[in-house]
C-alpha cells in the first residue's frame, strides 16, 4: 500500500494535546511516524504548511436516509457531504424506512459505507419496533452483527417512562447507551417553534423550552435508577444544561452533544418564514444559544454532533407550517463554529477540535477514529486550511438536499483534505468519490 507524507502541518490534535509543526508520515492506513523534518522517501510528499491536521471528526447524529428516503440523500451522497466537511465516521440515524430496528438493516448501511468508502458508517438502532415507542428491538442481536452500540427513536421521543426504563435496564445487560430524542410530545402538539417573546409577536403555536427539560429530567432519574448510559441528543435549552451539569456532578452516566445550528441561531430568524429555518428542537433565544456556548466550552456538553437532516427541496420548500423540520450540517460544521466561536474567543481552537473527535468518541465506540495524530493510530485524519474563506450555498454541497440554515454565511476554514485509513477521501477540496 502507498506511503503518505503530509509535510509542514501544524498537527492539533485533543488525544495528545499536541499543538505544533509536525509532518505526518503514514503507511498501511496507520501514523507510523510524528516528527519535524521527516524525510520523504519513497512516500508521496503532500504540501501542508499553513495548513492544520487534525484527528478526522465524528458525527454522532446523521441522518443517511437510506433505506427508503433517498429522495433526500443516501449512503453514497450523505459520506461525499461528511468528506467534505473533514468528517471519517458518522452515526447514521435509525428514522429510515423500514426503519433500522433490526441486524439486516443496520448491518445493509454499515456495509454500504464501507463499499462507498468515504466514511465508515457506525449506524444507531432504533429502541423501539417501528420507532413506536411500545416494543423494545434486540440491542444484542443489532450489536452483535452490526456493532450497534447505540440506540435511539430520534425524530420522536420514548415518551411511555416504563418502556424507557426497561430500554435502560435491558442496556446495561449490554454496555449499550441509549439516546431519547427529548420531547414530551404533550407539550408540543401543534407547536411550530420556540415558545417565547418571538412565538407570541408572530402568533404561531410555541414549544415550550420545558418540553425538553421534562424529558431530560425523566430519563436522568430513570438512568441513574438502573446505572444505565443515557446520551442526550441535540440539547436546546439553557435549562437542559443545568440538569446535565447537576447530574454530571452527581456521578450519572450522562453525555450530551449541540448541534452547530443552536450554538449559532436564535428564533429570532423565524420572523423571515423561510423553512431551512424549522427544525426540531426547534431554534431557541439568545440565552439559550450563550448557555450552550458555555456547555461546551466547559465540557458539560461532550460533543459537536450536527444532525444532519436532509429534506428534498419539494417537501421543505413549503409554508412553514407544512415543512418538515431538519437541516443540513455536514459541510459547515467545522467553519461554521470555528467562525462563529474560536474567532470571536468563545471556545479556543483545541476545546472546538476536541468536541469533534474525542468528545464524540467517549460517548460510543467508533472504532478506530479520533484515536489521535500519534504512531500507531489508525490513520483517520481531517486536513484544513485556516485561511479559506468561503460562502455557504447550499446548491454547490455535495448532500443532494439543499437544506442548510447558512446559506449566504461567509465562513472562515475549510477542510481540503480528509483522510480515511491513510486514503484520500477529500483531496484538494474534491470528494474522492
Ligand atoms: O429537525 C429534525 N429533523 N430533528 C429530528 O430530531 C429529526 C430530523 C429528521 O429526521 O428530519
Amino acid at each position: 500500500m502507498s506511503e503518505l507524507l503530509l509535510k509542514g502541518g501544524r498537527v492539533l490534535d485533543p488525544a495528545s494535546g499536541k499543538d505544533g509543526r509536525a509532518d505526518v508520515r503514514i503507511a498501511d492506513g496507520r501514523i507510523v511516524e510524528v516528527a519535524d523534518g521527516l524525510d520523504g522517501g519513497s512516500a508521496e510528499v503532500v504540501d501542508c504548511s499553513g495548513l492544520w491536521v487534525m484527528p478526522g471528526f465524528v458525527d454522532l447524529h446523521t441522518h443517511l436516509r437510506e433505506p427508503g428516503f433517498e429522495d433526500a440523500e443516501d449512503v453514497a451522497t450523505g459520506t461525499a457531504a461528511a468528506a467534505a466537511g473533514g468528517y471519517t465516521a458518522v452515526c447514521s440515524m435509525a428514522n429510515t424506512d423500514p426503519v433500522t430496528d433490526i441486524a439486516a438493516i443496520a448491518d445493509m448501511v454499515r456495509r454500504r459505507g464501507r463499499e462507498v468508502g468515504l466514511a465508515d458508517v457506525f449506524p444507531v438502532g432504533a429502541i423501539t419496533k417501528g420507532l413506536a415507542g411500545e416494543n423494545l428491538t434486540e440491542f444484542a442481536d443489532m450489536q452483535r452483527v452490526a456493532g450497534v452500540d447505540m440506540f435511539s427513536d430520534d425524530g420522536k421521543p420514548v415518551a411511555d417512562a416504563l418502556v424507557m426504563r426497561r430500554a435502560l435496564q435491558y442496556a446495561t445487560a449490554f454496555d449499550v447507551v441509549i439516546c431519547n430524542h427529548s420531547e414530551d410530545p404533550s407539550l408540543t402538539e401543534g407547536a411550530q417553534m420556540n415558545e417565547g417573546a418571538m412565538s407570541s409577536v408572530l402568533g404561531l403555536p410555541g414549544w415550550p423550552h420545558e418540553a425538553e427539560e421534562v424529558m431530560i429530567a425523566r430519563d436522568l432519574i430513570l438512568a441513574a435508577g438502573a446505572n444505565a448510559r443515557l446520551h442526550v441528543p441535540h440539547v436546546s435549552t439553557a435549562g437542559s444544561v443545568e440538569l446535565i451539569r447537576a447530574a454530571k456532578a452527581r456521578g450519572i452516566r450522562v453525555t450530551a452533544e449541540v448541534t452547530p445550528h443552536h450554538l449559532t441561531l436564535d428564533d429570532g430568524l423565524v420572523s423571515a418564514y423561510d423553512p431551512n429555518h424549522k427544525v426540531n428542537p426547534p431554534l431557541r433565544a439568545v440565552a439559550d444559544v450563550e448557555a450552550l456556548r458555555a456547555a461546551l466550552a466547559d465540557g458539560t456538553i461532550d460533543a459537536v454532533a450536527t444532525d444532519h437532516a436532509p429534506h428534498p427541496p419539494e417537501t421543505k420548500d413549503q409554508e412553514w407550517h407544512h415543512a418538515p423540520c431538519g437541516m443540513l450540517g455536514l459541510e459547515t460544521a467545522f467553519a461554521v463554529l470555528y467562525s462563529e466561536l474560536v474567532e470571536p474567543g468563545h471556545v479556543d481552537l483545541l476545546t472546538l477540535i476536541a468536541r469533534f473527535t474525542t468528545g464524540p468518541a467517549g460517548v460510543r465506540n467508533v472504532g478506530e477514529h479520533a484515536g489521535g495524530v500519534v504512531e500507531g493510530a489508525a490513520a483517520n485524519l481531517a486536513v484544513v486550511d485556516p485561511e479559506a474563506r468561503w460562502t455557504v450555498e447550499g446548491r454547490a454541497l455535495h448532500s443532494r438536499a439543499r437544506n442548510t440554515p447558512f446559506e449566504g454565511r461567509k465562513l472562515a476554514t475549510r477542510p481540503v483534505h480528509t483522510v480515511l485509513r491513510g486514503r484520500f477521501t477529500l483531496r484538494d477540496g474534491s470528494v474522492q468519490a
